[in-house]
């Protein structure tokens, strides 16, 4: 399977620069065999992106979703809209858990929304430094997926990704160790086999996210069980994102 790359642009780059950086990116990256890139821009600029971008090279993701189909929600998109321009949605970051205090039950139903919208979510799953000091994080990693995967289907489960995201990681430049991350993926594996079977854990594919930059690219890659990268900060500089997605088309993809 191609190691996954996904750039979340956050809420940074109006419309044209959003289009100049998705410019130099395509010059810049030459190669995909094999890594498979998915860009995130705001809601905004995804939709001019999607006039633009090479679909051989790049995929489109959305950062968020509402779970209603439609309906009076003023300022929300929904999944629906997002149906043909994304393929991917991130859902549950924890910028909008801690943010914008998403619940668990409000992540289950966007996970659903954008399953049943035929678009693939990226579902964020991570503990924050006090939980980790405290020694949670197992037990938050197993009620975040539990909670946010209720009434996903064994079938559904092969549309899903998962990425793993340190809250204390996020926006830090306080990476995680590669080794830490090589055991929180085998946990969350774990989990996955416990609920969806031993072939169904072994597909799923499970990112890291928090502080990745060009230069720790290639160790969590290198690790078990690593099957791509959810990139912040270093995926709207056009020169960092590249390295890092240079970095994703050497590595051996998703290993067990
Ligand atoms: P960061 O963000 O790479 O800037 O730490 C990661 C993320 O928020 O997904």
């Amino acid at each position: 399977m191609k190691t996954l790359i996904v750039g979340n642009w956050k809420m940074h780059h109006n419309t044209h620069q959003a289009s100049l950086l998705l410019h130099h990116l395509t010059h810049e990256i030459t190669s995909t065999t094999n890594v498979e890139v998915v860009l995130c821009p705001n809601f905004l600029a995804l939709q001019s992106l999607s006039l633009q971008v090479d679909r051989k090279k790049f995929r489109l993701g959305a950062q968020n979703c509402d779970w209603h189909d439609e309906g009076p929600y003023t300022g929300e998109v929904s999944a629906t809209m997002l149906y043909g321009v994304a393929e991917y949605v991130i859902i549950g970051h924890s910028e909008r858990r801690h943010t914008f205090h998403e619940t668990d039950a409000v992540i289950r139903r966007k996970v659903q929304a954008v399953i049943r919208n035929k678009m693939k979510p990226i579902l964020c799953i991570g503990e924050t430094a006090r939980e980790r000091a405290e020694g949670e994080t197992a037990h938050v990693l197993h009620d975040q997926i539990v909670s946010g995967l209720a009434n996903v289907t064994s079938d559904e489960i092969k549309r899903i990704v998962i990425a793993y995201e340190p809250v204390w990681a996020i926006g830090t430049g306080q990476n995680a160790m590669p080794d830490d991350v090589k055991k929180a993926i085998a946990m969350i594996r774990k989990q996955i086999s416990a609920l969806y079977g031993k072939e169904a854990a072994e597909e799923v594919r499970i990112l890291y996210g928090g502080s990745v930059n060009p230069d720790n690219a290639a160790d969590y890659l290198a690790q078990d069980g690593v099957g791509g990268l959810l990139v912040g900060g270093a995926s709207i500089n056009a020169h960092s994102f590249s390295s890092i997605v240079a970095a994703g088309n050497k590595s051996r993809g998703n290993k067990e």
